[in-house]
């Protein structure tokens, strides 16, 4: 049985949304589609931090063929609610040059921060860049981006959890809760 759990996390009380054990079989998934599209390239998946450690690390126990993974950081996200500016990326140092990119990212809310990321991407002239994704707000997002490795859609609720927070709480919970109403 499934019984519901609730978290409180500075103001505010979250609910389990979805459970650990979905979480797990999507990344398992993805990792297979990712196996049949780029098991030969070399890919360097490139994660964005803090969100997305939880993802990264999930999938890359997953993933049973050569890559190579880094780190990045942004920082855009205050509360509950995008403010739609994006910093600056730090920690990039990898030559991206004719090399077959991935994004790692938790979640795609308003887009504005992965649309940031690709175009200063772009400028380093990759082969490709792939976009992966835990979790999409399609309601939400304002920008025309295509997923190619795409967990799951969501409404567009505040979401904790599975390395996603409510200013700074809640990333390591396993499972996704949503603002209880
Ligand atoms: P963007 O609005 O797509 O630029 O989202 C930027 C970042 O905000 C994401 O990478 C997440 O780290 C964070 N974010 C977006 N939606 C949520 C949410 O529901 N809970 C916690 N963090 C979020
Ligand atoms: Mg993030």
């Amino acid at each position: 049985m499934n019984s519901m759990k609730e978290i409180t996390l500075h103001d505010k009380t979250f609910v389990t949304c979805i459970p650990a054990e979905y979480l797990e079989s999507i990344v398992v998934a993805i990792a297979l589609k990712m196996k049949r599209e780029l098991a030969s390239k070399e890919p360097l998946f490139i994660s964005i931090l803090n969100g997305s450690f939880m993802f990264a690390s999930d999938l890359m126990k997953q993933i049973d063929f050569p890559c190579y993974i880094s780190f990045v950081k942004f920082n855009s996200y205050l509360g509950t609610q995008s403010n739609g500016n994006v910093s600056q990326c730090i920690g990039l140092t990898e030559n991206v040059e004719n090399r077959t990119i991935v994004i790692l990212e938790d979640i795609v809310d308003t887009g504005a921060t992965l649309t940031h990321f690709i175009e200063e991407l772009k400028a380093l002239k990759p082969k490709e860049i792939k976009i992966a994704c835990m979790f999409f707000k399609p309601e939400s997002c304002k920008q025309n981006i295509k997923i190619d490795y795409l967990g799951m859609e969501i409404p567009n609720d505040f979401v904790v959890g599975y390395g996603l927070d409510y200013n700074g709480l809640g990333r390591n919970f396993r499972d996704l809760y949503k603002l209880k109403n």
